[in-house]
């Protein structure tokens, strides 16, 4: 999958992929009990950016936000995630995310068939937008995709910090402070790549799947079997990196032991995603009505091949 020209079908949920840290992975974990204990060893922690970064900018933005702290930074930063997460259970996410892809397929000749990376790398963005109280929310998601691909790796350019700085603007529409802007672009910025990959991939899987599979059935096989996010990454006390394979930790051995549980390409321990329920929800409402527009129209087409070959 390609995003504003960057490859993102391996992309990570973390670290800057700058030579040093490349250089710096001695290990690559595939086994579910490992990964596990290293997700909760404190000894295990996430690389930090520079904090030198200008305010307003990619670097501020990245030195500002739970993804990229440890310890009490980290844990007072997530907070303040939740804390907005929180604010969005009044929100029917799903019906919100249903209502503008029905929009989207409908204003599309060929409905969803010819615009679903237009509506899994927007709609979702757009809806939590909505949902936070940014300004001008459709906007929301082109300046998302110019940000997102640097907020991992930290190499942006002048348009990326323009459009943090637009971002940051629409955040604070309510006039709430600094902290809950970061907050709230954060929770757009984490969202969009992992919830677009996870809604390209369940219609793909529905496609090949029973027709009578449900669409929740449907995204809880894409999470295990083909995670939009397939590997993590920590370093150790002496700054060597390990790599977390979250593909084949699925398929490793113990997995029973953790029935119930998330799967792990939503991470696991302190870390672990916040956006759970919100991606899930609003993917269902997604794929949904991308469904639903596929099926009515190749059952309009269906009849229209009867009545054109006389069949009764
Ligand atoms: C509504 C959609 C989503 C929102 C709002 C969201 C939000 C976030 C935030 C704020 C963090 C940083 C947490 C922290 O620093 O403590 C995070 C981390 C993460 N998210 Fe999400 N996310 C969303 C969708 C997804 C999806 C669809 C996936 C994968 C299927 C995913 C996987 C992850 C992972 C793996 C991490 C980092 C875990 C780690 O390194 O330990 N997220 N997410």
């Amino acid at each position: 999958m390609s995003t504003n020209g960057v490859d993102t079908a391996n992309s990570d949920q973390g670290l800057a992929q700058d030579i040093r840290i490349t250089d710096r992975i001695t290990d690559r974990i595939t086994d579910r009990e490992r990964i596990v204990a290293v997700l909760t060893d404190p000894a295990y922690t996430v690389p930090e950016p520079p904090q030198d970064g200008v305010p307003g900018t990619l670097a501020w933005l990245r030195a500002s936000a739970s993804r990229f702290a440890n310890g009490d930074a980290h844990q007072m930063r997530r907070e303040r995630v939740q804390a907005e997460l929180s604010g969005l259970a009044a929100c029917d996410l799903s019906e919100m995310a249903a209502v503008r892809t029905r929009a989207r397929c409908a204003n599309s000749d060929a409905g969803a068939s010819n615009c679903i990376d237009a509506i899994a790398f927007h709609v979702p963005v757009a809806v939590l937008a909505e949902a936070l109280g940014f300004a001008e929310p459709e906007r929301m998601p082109a300046l998302v995709g110019v940000v997102a691909p640097s907020y991992f790796t930290g190499e942006g350019t002048q348009a990326t910090d323009a459009a943090v700085q637009e971002l940051l603007a629409a955040a604070t529409a309510d006039a709430p402070g600094v902290d809950t802007a970061l907050a709230r672009v954060s929770i757009l910025i984490q969202s969009y790549d992992a919830t677009g990959r996870l809604i390209e991939r369940a219609v793909g899987w529905a496609a090949r799947a029973d027709p009578g599979m449900s669409v929740e059935a449907i995204l809880d096989e894409v999470l295990r079997l083909a995670p939009p996010v397939a590997v993590l990454r920590r370093q150790d006390s002496v700054g060597r990196i390990v790599e977390i394979d979250v593909t084949s930790a699925e398929f490793s051995g113990a997995s029973e032991q953790y029935d119930g549980q998330p799967p792990l390409t939503f991470g696991f321990g302190e870390r672990r995603c916040p956006g759970i329920s919100e991606s899930i929800d609003i993917a269902t409402g997604v794929v949904s009505a991308i469904r639903a527009d596929l099926r009515n129209r190749a059952g309009r087409r269906n009849s229209a091949d009867r009545r054109n070959s006389g069949e009764a």
